[in-house]
């Protein structure tokens, strides 16, 4: 997709037209051109920001990470300076203030489980033992 490519902002300033429109966002050089009439927000918003660094507009709007996964489709490059050489999802998330880290919780098995679970076996057997042992012995009285 040549995403790699660095440009420079008086680079990307010319492509400010219909027929050929790019803009900046969040260090990512974007052409929208074929983005313009499919954009939820309307073409006109997108054509205010061409050829600058829209950035600060996208962010405004608060856009989805839906709207941050077809934005990385129409990237052709990065900005130059720009310190992040990830993908435009990541920069997305990471202007959300998402942090990168693993979670976990590991959930241990509650102290005394095993205990619990001979309680579990030995009621139901004892009550069956205690059954049976009264039958036996009602049928021993009755002899
Ligand atoms: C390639 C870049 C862009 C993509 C992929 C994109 C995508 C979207 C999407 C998917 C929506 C629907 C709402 C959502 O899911 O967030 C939306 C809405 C909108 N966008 Fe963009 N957008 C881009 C750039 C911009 C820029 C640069 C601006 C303004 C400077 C802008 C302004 C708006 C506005 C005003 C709405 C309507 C919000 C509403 O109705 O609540 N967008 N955009």
């Amino acid at each position: 997709m040549g995403a790699s490519r660095v440009f420079q902002l008086f680079q990307v300033a010319p492509h400010n037209t219909k027929r050929d429109a790019w803009l900046v966002i969040n260090g990512r050089v974007l052409d929208v051109t074929r983005f313009l009439e499919d954009h939820p927000g309307g073409s006109e918003v997108l054509m205010e920001s061409v050829g600058k660094d829209a950035t600060a507009g996208f962010d405004a709007v608060g856009h989805s990470k839906a709207a941050a996964e077809i934005m990385a489709k129409y990237q052709v490059g990065v900005l130059q300076g720009f310190e992040d050489k990830h993908s435009a999802l990541d920069a997305k998330e990471k202007s959300e203030g998402k942090v990168y880290e693993m979670t976990g919780r590991v959930i241990k098995e509650a102290p005394g489980r095993k205990r619990l679970w001979l309680i579990d076996l030995f009621v139901p057997s004892a009550v069956a033992v205690l059954a049976f042992w009264y039958r036996c012995s009602g049928s021993l009285a009755e002899v």
